[in-house]
């Protein structure tokens, strides 16, 4: 039987701290990629299954004002919350991804190793639900493991260049996907960075 990757299994993953996908830092492609948007506003931007959201405080520190971090965890948001007092609490949100409402919708989400945690069996519904997410034009901006690591029935799952082309074509123009050429070193030649614009 799938083990169930739920909010208990997420939960005691960061109780006993077995948290390995955690840089500790915001990481370089998304760091270069946050360089470049341009002057801090108030644009809606998501980052789901955020974790302990590096990438968060990144975009808050620089001004950001309407970043919002889901994570079904708590002990992931609290950390962001411990880190950075000054986070607004009411962006810090503790449900689901697949639940997250589509109004108002949001100008960028950012993915980073969550959905290589999510079942493989929701992997076209997680394009789906960025796109259902999405303004018209808005972008899914961040980082896909384009590698195969074997069979385990814990995550992260990997997958080919592909097999993600084909979940997301139905509802995004593909502005970039292509090798990062900026991962952390673990990583470096593993994984897609990925710029999808909403149809
Ligand atoms: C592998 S971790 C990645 C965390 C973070 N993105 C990072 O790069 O450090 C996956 C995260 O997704 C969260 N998660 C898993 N399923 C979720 C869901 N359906 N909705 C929201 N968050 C979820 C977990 O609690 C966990 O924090």
């Amino acid at each position: 039987m799938d083990l169930l990757l739920d909010e208990t299994y997420w939960r005691t993953r960061y109780t006993t701290g077995q948290t390995g996908w955690d840089v500790g830092a915001i990481t370089p492609p998304l760091q270069d990629y946050f360089k470049q948007l341009g002057q801090p506003d108030d644009r809606r931007i998501l980052i789901p299954g955020a974790g302990r959201a590096y990438e968060a405080e990144y975009l808050h520190n620089r001004g950001f004002t309407n970043v919002i971090v889901a994570d079904v965890a708590p002990e992931a948001l609290e950390a962001l919350h411990q880190r950075v007092p000054g986070f607004p609490g009411g962006h810090l949100v503790q449900q689901d991804f697949f639940t997250l409402p589509a109004v108002p919708p949001y100008n960028l989400i950012i993915e980073q190793t969550f959905f290589c945690a999510l079942p493989r069996p929701l992997r076209s519904d997680y394009a789906q639900q960025c796109a259902r997410l999405l303004r018209p034009g808005g972008k899914l901006v961040g980082l896909l493991f384009e590698t195969d690591f074997g069979l385990s029935p814990e995550p992260p799952f990997g997958g080919t260049h592909a097999e993600y082309r084909a979940y997301f074509e139905p509802y995004f123009e593909f502005i970039h996907f292509d090798t990062a050429y900026n991962s952390v070193r673990p990583r470096q030649g593993r994984e897609l960075f990925i710029c999808l614009e909403k149809k």
